[in-house]
C-alpha cells in the first residue's frame, strides 16, 4: 500500500468531524428514534454520511460504500465485506447520544476492507483534534505520530471501557451483568458510550481494553486495522478470529491482557 487509501480516509474523516463540530454548534439537531428505543438517529449523522460517501465516490469510483445510515443487516454487511472487492465502510457518527448532549466524546470513523480483512482507515475525534490512522503493514499512528497499546498485563490495575448498548432487553441486561462482574476484577471502567473513542484510546495505550457484544461492522472497520496495526488485541468477546459479521461481539486489548478479561468477561 501506498498511503493513498489512509490518506484519504484521515482527510475524509476530518473534514465530516469538523462539520459535526460546526453543525453542533449552529444547527438544530433533528432527533428520531431509529430501530429501537436504544437507538437514535439524527440529521447531523445523514449530513455526515452525504459528505463521506460523496467524497469518497469522487476519488473512488469503483470502489464500494457501506455507511450506517444505509440501515443493512449484519449479514448482509458481512457478506458485502467478505467479497474480494474494495468496500469503504463509514460510521458517519459514532456516539450519537453523547453528540446529542452535547458531550465530547464522539467520532467519524473511514474504514476500508477487502476479502473480509480491514486494511486502511482512520477515526476522528473532531472535540480533541485527534485523527488515528492505520495501513496494513504500515504502524498505527495519532496525528502522524506513532502509537502503541499499554503494557498492562494485570487485570487488577487495569482500566477499561465496556459498553451497555444492544437494542434487545435481555442482551442489555446480560451486557449489565458483565460490566458488574468486570468492575469488580479491574482497576477502573469507564462506559464512555462512543466505540470509536474506546477503540482508538485502547490502540494508544490510554485505556488498556474494551468490549461490547452489540457493534456493527461500521463500529469498527477503521478500529480494527488501527488496533492490528498498533499490537492490540483483536477478537470476539469468545476469543475466536474476529469477522465483520459480528455474531461473536467485540473485543480488543493491550496484548498483556486479552486472557484475563476474556476469562472474566465470561461465555454468558
Ligand atoms: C453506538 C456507540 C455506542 C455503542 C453502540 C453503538 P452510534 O454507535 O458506539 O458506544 O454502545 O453499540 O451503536 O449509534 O452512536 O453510531
Ligand atoms: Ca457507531
Ligand atoms: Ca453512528
Amino acid at each position: 500500500m501506498d498511503g493513498t487509501f489512509v490518506r484519504a480516509a484521515g482527510d475524509i474523516a476530518r473534514e465530516a468531524g469538523q462539520f459535526l463540530k460546526h453543525f453542533s454548534d449552529h444547527h438544530k439537531l433533528n432527533v428520531e428514534h431509529k430501530g429501537s428505543n436504544y437507538d437514535f438517529v439524527t440529521n447531523a449523522d445523514r449530513e455526515s454520511q452525504r459528505l463521506v460517501a460523496e467524497r469518497l465516490k469522487a476519488s473512488f469510483p469503483d470502489h464500494g460504500f457501506v455507511g450506517e445510515e444505509d440501515n443493512l443487516s449484519d449479514a448482509q454487511v458481512g457478506e458485502i465485506l467478505k467479497r474480494d472487492a474494495y468496500c469503504w465502510v463509514c460510521d458517519p457518527l459514532d456516539g450519537t447520544v453523547n453528540y446529542i448532549h452535547h458531550l465530547g466524546l464522539y467520532a467519524v470513523s473511514v474504514g476500508l476492507v477487502r476479502a473480509g480483512k480491514a486494511v486502511a482507515g482512520a477515526i476522528y475525534l473532531p472535540e480533541w483534534d485527534e485523527l488515528y490512522t492505520a495501513e496494513q503493514g504500515g504502524g498505527a499512528f495519532c496525528n502522524g505520530k506513532p502509537i502503541h497499546p499499554s503494557d498492562c498485563n494485570d487485570l487488577r490495575y487495569a482500566f477499561l471501557t465496556a459498553d451497555i448498548s444492544a437494542s434487545n432487553p435481555q442482551l442489555k441486561q446480560a451486557n449489565l451483568e458483565r460490566i458488574l462482574r468486570v468492575a469488580m476484577a479491574s482497576g477502573g471502567l469507564r462506559i464512555e458510550g462512543s466505540a470509536c473513542v474506546c477503540i482508538a484510546q485502547t490502540a494508544c495505550g490510554r485505556q488498556d481494553a474494551y468490549w461490547n457484544r452489540g457493534l456493527h461492522a461500521w463500529d469498527v472497520a477503521a478500529g480494527v486495522v488501527l488496533l492490528e496495526e498498533a499490537g492490540c488485541a483483536v477478537s470476539t468477546v469468545y476469543s475466536e478470529p474476529f469477522d465483520f459479521g459480528m455474531k461473536g461481539g467485540f473485543l480488543c486489548a493491550a496484548p498483556g491482557l486479552k486472557g484475563a478479561f476474556r476469562e472474566v468477561i465470561g461465555d454468558q
